[in-house]
């Protein structure tokens, strides 16, 4: 029975554009939403923006615009992020909108009517000058216990006594300069300490499986809080002027925001539903239907800091303004992104621009990759390092996963007119590997995205060990081996295809291309039951290529602070910073005939290996069609001897060996590398390339 899933994640405020933490967000809860596609489960993925409240007021006013067209703005920037980085919302939608105001101020009503709402004074600074009563963090003055200035509202950053803005000396808006007055106003209050909140909340944090286990921990912890730290009642009212939705029958009371953000998960489904979105996308019930049905999962992921709002108040609201509206079945939590080790600030973002990073020409498969690879369903942050991610996307990616192919496919179009046997493959190798469909199944479902990756990445090594023992490019040579060849292939192949479907959650552009290059339609989890056999694919083409460390360079060059990179209609930053021009002109010039007498050939890597007692060559067995040879080279620091067996490569057949420490070296293969950059990059000629080519 498939299931129906209504899954959000966080709205993020409409004051800015998307940092990176929003987007390991969006990555997380794409891949998992993409999963449970592949499974055939029913998908209802829906995001928006977090549009109300003081800064989002305050800032436009500082631009000179009205708080609609700065959230207009903001909008209109979301889709070159989520379409870069494949993020497949079904919709996309706003706080400020219809659909939320009306079901705020229905579940507002609802909360009233079950007695949950009370009305208390509440004594606040006030700007006399801007007219509006002030949040803390508008407030400064100096400390009454150092006496440091201009120290905010809730505690002192110098020695950092906590107290009240009341206890500052001295205090003074920071929007106006103003001295502020206490003001006491009517506040609204949603009685979270009531017996029936408390008794609800605590069955809901303890059915198991709801929550992971921290995020109960930390939920019953405010929840069984006493004295200081007791539940208190939420205060969900602001006073005029507000940028927010007005509370019924109280003029100059507007709902808080943090009320209306998580009903904005509601008014998206909503205005998808009534967009006929839903509809498409296979649901024919109405929104009140769909959204009261017990069956209906509804799934929130969310970063750490706002736990607090989704498992006591949100979950509270929804139980006590009744059905249609249902309790959240989960609310999954994940850390925070931070940068080499650095925590970023949660508003700026600042450090790696989402918009650079694709300007720069990298490949957001890689950065989906990079995180779901440390993605775990436990409550940790993770760390972006650019060695790291390197070294992850470039052994794993390219020398693990693409190799599969790009060592087997040439030989099935040149051999074999592009067609796969009829088999059947008797293969322990792609037995075991469909067999762990439902274990990694099972980890996707889970959260635990970096095993499921250890576990692709385990039956990669696996493969690329077949490959090299089998040595097709051997076995190639003498077409009495043709039978072995197309076996080892087919089952390469097989392999390369099943891989790409456990993947396919977390790269779908990469396994679109392999459907194509495959010639099927698109790949379903059940695939993972049957071969691909008696089929005829297409030409091999690159798939995916190196992250280089220049690029790296390029993405972390010149950032600025908040985020945005180029000015609009400026052109994009060149993918690599250019050569500085001296240095080529140092070189000189040859003639055509200079540079002929190199004798560059086409090679294939049938052997890399270690060798004793040199720490930077790997010694290399290079097959030229006609001839084999033997070449010592320094690039042990940046390839892994298994990843290289059976590529193509380029070498200068015509120098003159050189007697080594541990060797004769007959030749020297062609790399790319910085003056200092990071990184050595073997040469590698387009796919249909064969050994003994000259290069010319
Ligand atoms: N507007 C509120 C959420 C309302 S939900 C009804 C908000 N917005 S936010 O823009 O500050 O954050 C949006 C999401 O991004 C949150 O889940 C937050 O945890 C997440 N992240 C913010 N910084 C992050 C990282 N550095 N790393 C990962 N996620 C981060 O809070
Ligand atoms: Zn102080």
């Amino acid at each position: 029975m498939p299931r129906t899933l209504f899954v959000t994640s966080a709205l993020p405020y409409a004051n800015g554009p998307l940092h990176i933490g929003h987007i390991m967000e969006y990555i997380q809860v794409d891949t998992w939403v993409r999963f449970q596609r592949l499974r055939g489960n029913a998908v209802h993925f829906m995001g928006a923006d977090d549009a109300h409240g003081a800064p989002i007021m305050l800032k436009a006013e500082a631009e000179g615009i009205t708080p609609e067209q700065l959230v207009a703005r903001v909008a209109a920037d979301r889709p070159k992020y989520l379409q870069g980085f494949h993020i497949s919302f079904d919709h996309w939608h706003s706080t400020h909108s219809p659909e939320n105001t009306a079901l705020s101020q229905d579940v507002y009503r609802r909360l009233k009517a079950a007695g949950l709402i009370c009305v208390k004074p509440v004594e606040q600074f006030y700007d006399p000058v801007k007219k509006m009563f002030l949040a803390d963090r508008y407030i400064k003055g100096e400390c009454p216990n150092c006496h440091s200035k201009d120290q905010y509202g809730d505690a002192c950053e110098v020695c950092s006594t906590v107290y009240s803005p009341t206890d500052l000396i001295n205090p003074y808006s920071t929007l106006s300069g103003a001295k502020p007055e206490l003001r006491t106003s009517d506040h609204f209050f949603f009685r979270l300490s009531d017996p029936r909140c408390v008794a609800f909340l605590k069955e809901w944090l303890e059915t198991p499986g709801r929550l992971q286990p921290q995020v109960v921990n930390k939920a019953k912890e405010w929840l069984s809080g006493t004295g200081d730290k007791a539940l208190g009642d939420w205060d969900v009212s602001r006073d005029a002027p507000y940028f927010g939705i007005e509370i019924p029958d109280a003029p100059g009371k507007y709902l808080y925001v943090w009320l209306d953000a998580p009903i904005g998960y509601l008014a998206a489904l909503k205005s998808y539903f009534e967009a006929g979105k839903a509809r498409a996308n296979g649901e024919p019930r109405t929104f009140e239907q769909f959204l009261a049905d017990p069956k209906v999962e509804q799934i929130h992921f969310i970063g750490k800091d706002i736990i607090y709002f989704h498992t006591l108040f949100w979950p509270a609201m929804l139980k006590f303004a009744g059905a249609p509206y249902k309790v959240p079945d989960h609310v999954y939590v994940h850390g925070h992104l931070t940068l080499s080790g650095d925590k970023m600030s949660k508003s700026r973002g600042t450090g790696l621009s989402p918009l650079r990073y694709l300007e720069v020409g990298m490949n957001p498969e890689w950065l989906r990759y990079y995180i779901v690879a440390k993605l775990n369903a436990n409550v940790e942050d993770i760390d972006f390092n650019p060695e790291d991610f390197i070294a992850r996307i470039n052994s794993d990616l390219i020398g693990k996963y693409v190799n599969i192919a790009s060592r087997t496919a040439g030989f099935v179009n040149r051999h074999f007119g592009g067609r796969l046997p009829a088999g059947p493959l008797e293969s322990p190798l792609l037995k075991d590997l469909q067999a762990a469909a439902p274990r990694i199944a099972e980890f996707y479902e889970q959260r635990e995205f970096g095993r499921a990756i250890r576990e692709i990445m385990g039956a990669a090594d696996v493969a690329n060990a077949y490959i090299a023992q089998h040595a097709p490019w051997d076995l190639a040579k003498d077409r009495a081996n043709d039978a072995q060849l197309e076996t080892v292939c087919a089952v390469s192949l097989n392999v390369f295809r099943l891989l790409t479907l456990y993947l396919k959650p977390v790269m779908p552009e990469l396994a679109r291309a392999v459907e194509a290059f495959l010639n099927i339609p698109p790949l379903k989890w059940d695939d993972a039951n049957h071969l691909l056999l008696d089929h005829k694919i297409n030409p091999y083409k690159h798939l995916m290529t190196r992250v280089e460390a220049k690029q790296m360079d390029a993405l972390f060059g010149s950032l600025n602070g908040n985020g945005a990179t180029a000015a609009p209609g400026a052109p994009a930053a060149p993918a690599a910073a250019p050569a500085p021009a001296a240095a080529l002109a140092d070189a000189g010039t040859i003639s055509i005939d200079d540079f002929r007498k190199v004798d560059l050939r086409v090679a294939r890597i049938v052997e890399a290996e270690h060798v004793e007692g040199a720490d930077k060559l790997l010694k290399l067995t290079l097959d030229l069609g006609t001839e084999t040879r033997t070449v010592f080279s320094g690039i042990k620091s940046a390839y892994d001897p298994a990843t290289l067996k059976g590529r193509l490569t380029v070498m200068v057949a015509n120098l003159t060996p050189r007697k080594m420490k541990f060797g004769v070296s007959q030749g020297m293969v062609l790399a790319a590398s910085g003056e200092d950059g990071p990184g050595v990059y073997l040469l590698e000629p387009d796919s249909g390339a064969a050994p003994g080519m000259r290069v010319t």
